[in-house]
């Protein structure tokens, strides 16, 4: 279990699977809107950017968050179809409600995950419960607040994930992977593979951020984690 983070672009380091063995790449890629990140852009060629975040997946294992026309694009592109996706809704008032987190070549085991049963009383749920099961399995359909401004887990980056989601996607995929976030923004990823670790699993992780005050961010946060474990 190691956790190792780079100030990098990650187009720059070289063959991943040569330098980092065998990973699942989990990642929230920047959306190319232009959005007011600190130093990165966010405004390839459509081409340039579809090219960049295809060669990430294809033949590969990977997990993207996207909007869910977005993911059709890569899907297509890639030539990969993914084995499930997960709709991730949340309350906001801009017209977009929900984002997709796809699975391609890798299998989510949503049994690993589990949430409270929604009918306790059920007769059937009560042996369930008094056999040792501690819930049902997560569905696919997760509402989980984006994070606001005022959010604890609010970092200076300006369009982080919720780590909720996060610890819920990564919980799902095989424990003892390695996960490989290459947009690591604020590290809510590696944030969440420590925390899981903490609670008994065993996932290493590789964090890759152009932007060197969002990777300072990152460092601060996953250290936290695992200092206080
Ligand atoms: C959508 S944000 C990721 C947010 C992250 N999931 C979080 O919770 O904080 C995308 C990030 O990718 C970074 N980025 C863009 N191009 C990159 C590249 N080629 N290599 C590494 N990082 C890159 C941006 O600086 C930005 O922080």
């Amino acid at each position: 279990m190691a956790i190792e983070l780079y100030n990098a672009d990650f187009r720059e380091l070289g063959d991943l699977e040569e330098r980092f063995g065998d990973f699942i790449i989990v990642t929230d890629p920047p959306f190319n809107i232009g959005y007011h990140y600190k130093s990165y852009g966010d405004s390839l060629d459509c081409a340039e950017y579809i090219e960049m975040v295809t060669k990430l997946m294809i033949g590969r294992k990977s997990v993207i968050v996207h909007y869910p026309e977005r993911l059709y694009e890569l899907a297509m592109a890639a030539d990969t179809m993914p084995r499930r996706v997960v709709s991730w809704v949340y309350n906001s008032n801009t017209p977009r409600q929900h984002r997709d987190i796809a699975f391609f070549n890798v299998e989510p085991d949503f049994s690993q995950v589990r949430q409270p049963y929604k009918n306790p009383n059920d007769k059937r749920i009560k042996e369930r419960v008094a056999r040792g099961r501690t819930g049902a399995r997560l569905y696919d359909w997760w509402n989980v607040n984006q994070v606001k401004n005022t959010s604890e887990e609010k970092t200076a980056h300006p369009c982080q994930m919720p780590l909720e989601v996060m610890k819920r996607v990564i919980g799902i995929l095989p424990d003892g992977a390695t996960i490989l976030d290459p947009f690591m923004g604020s590290g809510t990823t590696g944030a969440a593979v420590a925390e899981l670790n903490g609670a008994g699993a065993n996932r290493s992780f590789i964090g890759i951020e152009i932007d060197k005050e969002y990777y300072e961010i990152a460092k601060k946060r996953v250290e936290n984690v695992t200092k206080t474990q």
